[in-house]
């Protein structure tokens, strides 16, 4: 196993086989090795399928904490797979790809956050889980998209409150929740290049389709859509409400578990300011292939570590959204 390689490109290069059946020898790895595939709903549909649970940040982090496996493999971007390890600290964590990354964590260095909390001196600091380890150590309560209404909503109404680092969520939450929280300016690269003007003009073609959005989303596009939620919570709306077309404004991934659970509906993904760049398509989750999580899961590399200091600081914020969570039931 060449390490520099690692250094170089972020994962192993190492030949694979013509021949070999990846899926079965991916399966055979996986038993072998007690590893647990967890999956976001970003990633291809292929690697979907192979992962032992699909979900969406919140039910990622909640089987994280509670796996028997040997090994995690993490199938999404670095910070799921940062939470896990945090969580997780015995396990091996493994992701296909360390280049894997997130332009709305990247968009929150901690130095500078650090900063921007001492400023406003008795603060409760809220991050969304799209965050750096180093975030989550100046963190009180991690959130994520499915959980964010509820835990700001769990604070007294006049406690004073930090969100960071997503500005379209945090906008959001002020105003479904009345709250005045401070926000962080940050956003990520996929959900604020949607079109309003390409939505609007599919919409007057669909007149029957409902949009639907992640909150991470601009508020332009969230103010025309009929349902914004999570990843999840998009998902379970098209399965029960009783619509059968929708656009949707959110990374293209989620489509594949949206058309496995209603084959009988139509899923149109919202197109993006530049309609040649593919831009609803998040570049990090697609690092992930089939040929990656091989040469991942038989190496066992490359790994996500935390400084153990760090891990103890980042693990509460964390944690005391697991606690909050299981509480309201989610
Ligand atoms: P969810 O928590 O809704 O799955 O979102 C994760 C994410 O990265 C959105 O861009
Ligand atoms: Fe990060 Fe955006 Fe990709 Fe989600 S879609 S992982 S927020 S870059």
């Amino acid at each position: 196993m060449n390490y520099s390689d690692l250094e170089n490109f972020g994962f192993l290069k190492i030949d694979i086989p013509k021949d070999i059946n990846l899926k079965k020898e991916i399966l055979k790895l996986k038993t072998e090795k007690n590893a647990v595939i967890l999956g976001h709903f970003y990633i291809d549909g292929e690697l979907q399928d192979i992962s032992d649970y699909v979900g969406d940040s919140l039910q990622l982090s909640q089987q994280a904490a509670k796996t028997n496996a040997e090994i995690i493999v993490f199938l999404g971007v670095h910070f799921m797979a940062e939470t896990a390890k945090i969580l997780s600290p015995d396990r091996k964590v493994i992701i296909p790809d360390l280049k894997a990354g997130c332009s709305l964590a990247d968009s929150c260095p901690a130095e500078e956050f650090a900063k921007f909390i001492e400023k406003y001196p008795g603060h409760t600091v809220i991050s969304y889980v799209n965050t750096t380890a180093k975030i989550k150590a100046l963190t009180d309560i991690v959130v994520t998209s499915s959980n964010a209404k509820q835990i700001v909503e769990s604070l007294p109404e006049d406690e004073k409150i930090i969100f960071g680092p997503d500005r379209n969520l945090g906008n959001y939450i002020n105003s479904i929740t009345g709250r005045n929280m401070i926000l962080w300016d940050g956003a990520c690269h996929v959900h604020k290049e949607f079109d309003l003007e390409a939505i609007l003009r599919l919409k007057q073609d669909n007149p029957d389709a409902k949009i639907i959005a992640h909150p991470e989303c601009e508020k332009p596009i969230l103010l025309v859509s009929e349902h914004i939620g999570s990843t999840s919570s998009l998902l379970k709306f098209t399965q029960t409400d009783n619509s059968h077309k929708y656009i949707v404004a959110t990374e293209s991934g989620i489509i594949h578990q949206m058309k496995k659970a209603r084959p009988d509906k139509i899923f149109i993904p919202a197109p993006a300011l530049d309609s040649t760049c593919g831009c609803n398509d998040c570049n990090f989750m697609k690092l992930n292939t089939m040929e990656k999580l091989y040469n991942c899961l038989k190496y066992e590399a490359p790994e996500v570590k935390v400084d153990d200091e760090l891990r103890k600081k980042a693990e509460k914020s964390i944690v005391r959204m697991l606690e909050i969570s299981a509480n309201l039931g989610l």
